[in-house]
């Protein structure tokens, strides 16, 4: 079965509203020829969350780019100072919200538990929630790659076992993200086609269906060889997701190929 591929730039704490104006504008023009990538290909910029607004204007419904927000509170509405919620991020026309990223997890302490809540929150809500799991250099030197990513998706599918039914995951090794070191692609495919596995006893056809994207340096030179792979369906893209012709070529490389043929 073929599965659109995903690219999704996370622009983390990066830009400015003269680089959302000129990153769109640059949009405008890659995408009206409506190049036949397109088709394959959904791209997904996610801009700090102030900066939704001014993007979903930018594109105006005339761009098949969609938004996507780097964090999403598990609570409704409440005091919770500084959350914000599924229902403000739809409200900015917001569709996808990445979930449980690294850095979220190191820098803000988050727990697979809180990640889990976050997840089912955002899907309940109408989003589409992407599943951060990756294991740091010190784990995969200790050979626990499979128990560390495992256990970041198990919670999920013990709790709320339908959870990845319109819901997507993101392999991304700490270890590849930021540092220019990529996993290759036989690393990354081996650890996505565990993933997709595992899904599959839970739900064979969730796991036939779901995008699992990669992420960790991923750039334009070695994006095609990572899309080549069976279970690998696109992408999640920090640095480059900045770069408008960096991103595109990514987009291109994806449209080349249509993953699970
Ligand atoms: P990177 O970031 O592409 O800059 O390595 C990826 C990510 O953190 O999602």
């Amino acid at each position: 079965m073929s599965r659109k591929l995903h690219i999704i730039g996370n622009w983390k704490m990066h830009g400015s509203k003269e680089q959302v104006r000129q990153f769109f504008a640059a949009c405008h023009e890659m995408l009206i020829s409506k190049p036949v990538w397109l088709k394959r290909v959904q791209g997904v910029i996610c801009p700090p969350v102030v900066y939704l607004a001014q993007a979903s204007q930018a594109l105006d419904g005339q761009v098949e780019f969609k938004l996507g927000a780097q964090d999403v509170s598990q609570h409704e509405s409440g005091a919770y100072t500084g959350q914000i919620s599924a229902t403000m991020l739809k409200e900015h026309h917001c569709h996808y919200v990445i979930v449980g990223h690294s850095e979220r997890r190191q820098l803000n302490h988050e727990t697979n538990e809180e990640i889990a809540a976050k997840f089912f929150k955002a899907k309940a809500s109408g989003l589409i929630p992407v599943l951060c799991v990756g294991e740091t250099e010190a784990e995969r030197r200790e050979g626990a790659t499979e128990k560390v990513v495992l256990g970041q998706l198990r919670l999920l599918l013990e709790q709320y076992p339908d959870a990845f039914n319109g819901g997507m995951i993101a392999y991304e090794p700490v270890w590849a993200i930021g540092t220019g070191v990529t996993a290759t692609p036989e690393e990354a495919q081996a650890v996505h086609h565990l993933l997709r596995s595992t899904l599959g006893e839970y739900d064979a056809q969730i796991a036939t269906r779901i995008p699992i994207l990669y992420g960790g340096s991923v750039k334009p030179n070695n994006a095609e060889a990572l899309f080549k792979m069976p279970d690998i369906d696109g992408a999640l893209v920090g640095g480059a997701s900045l770069v408008p012709t960096d991103f595109f070529a990514i987009c291109q490389a994806a449209g080349k190929l249509t993953a699970g043929e």
